[in-house]
This record gives structure tokens, sequence and C-alpha cells, in this order.
């Protein structure tokens, strides 16, 4: 299987991981030979409720037992999509009423400057340094890293980058700006959260301008920071919300919401503004209404505050120099790349799931599902600790 992988299958690195996977439970993802391997990754923030939560399983199948696909986006009146848009209004701010379903986040990123662009009458965008919005040639102009996205050029013109977390940089932000898209926490810049007043200052300057504020909630979003959406720790509200990973529990999906007002600039001049095939498919939108439903009925959401302190409590290591980033949202930043690289190949010897991120060599993410146990947690970190008793001897630099 694995050379059939590697020649048929097209590989975004030359040496992929590579775990051959039979199936997976709750926080284990189980091998060809039937091995459990710890899964503190959570298929890059996807699963949070695990893999294969049943509340989500039965309604997939019960919806596949209705219909799979009947019309493209828009046209027909699908319950699950209607009901999941319906829930997720009645949870966000009075400017965020109205929900477009579509497949991908990279695709919510695009239908989300669009709809700035259109809304505002304006092309400049404004993205972040060391930001992530996705791969497609639109999110691919606001990532803030330019060795991963020279090649690619020519990109959108009008787009401006700032620097994350700056005062200062915020005077870049003009009349003619049509929106900043920035990630609540960037991801792939090592997990870094916004200082103190940062996203209101920035609201500020977005309302002084009439310039949209964006934020990405790709990663942080479905209580992975202790709140529905990591924006509402920092009393600042978007005018555009773009969603996915976390959103149906591990099937393709990704969501931007607005007023209802600004949405309906999509319908007219031109009308069918953004269309797609599956957006709003009626078995991952019940998907999505079965995770948000079992987010919002228990304690989960509030537990990952408690499981992030017992994650720090017990990573101390004098090769870990910080641990970054909001409840199940951390990245360990390790003295060196060096260390890193081998924290995650070595964990994955020993059937602890761990992985790097984009921008940042020195980090290790731990993202793990927010059903996870304590003493799963417990069970990981012993394996941390001791892997990184045995990379004492790599040098520090
Ligand atoms: C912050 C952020 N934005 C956008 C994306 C792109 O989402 P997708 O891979 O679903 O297109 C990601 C994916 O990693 C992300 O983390």
């Amino acid at each position: 299987m694995k050379d059939d992988f590697l020649q048929y299958q097209a590989q975004t690195t030359p040496r992929p991981l590579a775990l051959e996977v039979s199936h997976a439970k709750g926080s284990f993802i189980y091998d060809k030979q039937g091995k459990a391997h710890l899964d503190f990754v959570a298929g890059v923030s996807a699963c949070g409720l695990g893999h294969c939560h049943p509340r989500v399983v039965k309604a997939v199948q019960e919806q596949s037992e209705k219909y799979l696909h009947v019309m493209v986006y828009g046209e027909y009146i699908q319950q699950p999509a209607v009901a999941y848009a319906k829930l997720l209004a009645s949870l966000l701010p009075k400017r965020l009423q109205t929900t477009y379903l579509v497949n991908s986040g990279t695709e919510a990123i695009e239908g989300a400057i669009k709809l700035a662009r259109r809304y505002t009458e304006r092309s400049e965008i404004i993205a972040a340094h060391h930001a992530y919005h996705g791969n497609t040639m639109g999110s691919l102009s606001l990532m803030g890293f330019e060795e991963r996205k020279s090649a690619f050029r020519p990109l959108l013109p009008d787009v401006k980058f700032i620097h994350f977390n700056k005062a200062q940089d915020l005077t870049q932000i003009t009349e003619k700006t049509a929106a900043v898209v920035l990630e609540t926490i960037q991801g792939g810049a090592g997990f870094l959260v916004p200082q103190e007043n940062y996203l209101e200052h920035l609201r500020q300057r977005c309302d002084e301008t009439g310039t949209l504020l964006i934020l990405d909630e790709i990663q942080p979003g479905f209580g992975r920071t202790g709140k529905l959406f990591a924006f509402e720790h920092f009393n600042c509200t978007p005018d555009i919300l773009v969603m996915g990973k976390g959103m149906a529990s591990g099937l393709p999906v990704g969501a931007f919401t607005a007023s209802n007002k600004m949405m309906q600039t999509l319908q007219n001049n031109p009308s069918l503004g953004h269309i797609t095939t599956f957006g709003g498919n009626a078995v991952i939108a019940a998907a999505c209404l079965a995770t948000l439903k079992e987010l919002t009925e228990n304690q989960l959401i509030e537990q990952t505050l408690q499981k992030e302190k017992l994650f720090r409590s017990l990573l101390v290591h004098p090769l870990i120099t910080e641990i970054r980033g909001k409840g199940l949202m951390l990245a360990l930043i390790l003295q060196n790349a060096e260390i890193a690289n081998e924290l995650v190949l070595q964990a994955a010897k020993n059937r602890l799931i761990l992985f790097w991120l984009l921008f940042e060599p020195k980090a290790v993410r731990i993202t793990p599902p927010l059903t996870i146990s304590e003493d799963e947690i417990r069970q990981g970190c012993e394996q941390i600790i001791s892997i990184l008793e045995g990379c004492t001897n790599i040098p520090v630099n």
C-alpha cells in the first residue's frame, strides 16, 4: 500500500509520515497492525469531538439514507443546512446572522474577500506577515510567507501586509482598504495570541476607515480555545467570520458569516456572486449540526481551559522554552528546529501523533480532540518528556 500511495497519490512532501490507517475512534488512530496511536493533532484541529463521535456518525448515517446531494448551493431548501445556519446565528453576535456554507477553509476565505470587495467597492486587502489562510490563489495571496508563495506569482494585486500585534501598523489601514483579514490566533506562525487590546484597536481603526474586519477562525473556532470562537476572548466582533476545520468533526467544510444585508450583495450585480456545487451539502451540514449541538449542550468547551492547565503543568522541560496558544490550541516551542523535528519523528515511532507548524520550525503542534481524557493527556505528555530526555545530546543554539 505504501508504494501505491507514493506512486499514485500526489504527494506534498518528499517524506510523508505514511501511517497506514485502519480505523479511528475517540483520541486514537489504529494502524493496519491494530496498534493504537494517541492523537495529539486531531486531523490538524479538524476532529474536535475526537474520531467518529457517535452523535456525528448517527447524523451522517440518518441523512445519507434520506438524500446526499440534490442541487447546487442555494436553490433548494435542505433542512440540515437551514437548521445549522439558524443555530449558528443564535450563538453569534447580531452582526453575524447569515451564513454561506462552502467546501473548505480556503474557499470560505475566497468567498469572504470577494464579499468584502463587492460590499465596499474597494480592492485593497490587508493581511498579516506569517499569516496562513489557505492554498487557493486568493488565500495564497494573503499568505504572509514569501518563500511558500513566490513560485506561484503573479497573485492577487492590491494586497498589503502588516505585522500581527503591532499597533503602529494599523495606520496602514485607510479609506482605500476593503478588508483586513487576520487569524484571531495566528496558527502557522506558532500560535500567536493577540496582545492586550490589539484586536480592539484594530476594530476601531476598521470602523474609522469603513474597512471590513474579517477574522479567520478556521483553526481556533468551534471551542478549541475555551470559547465557541476565539474572538469572544478579545472584545472584538468581526464583520465577516470565517470558519472550517472543526465545524463538521472531520468532514470537508467551510463557511463565512456576515450580516444579512452584506450577504445580499452576492445576489446582485452580478447575481451568483459566489457559487458552489457541494457547499451546504446535506450530509455535511448534518454533521455540522450534530457537532455544534454536542459542543454547546455540555461542558466540552469550558473544559478545554482545564485541560490546557494540565498540559502546561506536565510539559515542563529545559528544552521547551515556551508553550504558546490558548485552550487546546497549543504550540510547544523547543530550543531549536532540530529538537522540534526529532520530537515529532520520535513521537510517531512511539505511537504518539504530533505535527509541525507551517512557518515556525521550532514549534510542535498540540491540538488534541477536545474530548481527550486526563489520562490520555498524562500518557502523551509523559512520552513527550521522555523523548526530550533522549534529545539532550542535540546541541542547543
Ligand atoms: C487559519 C487557517 N485558515 C485557512 C485554512 C485553510 O483551510 P482548508 O485547508 O480547509 O482549505 C487553514 C488550514 O489549515 C487554517 O489553519
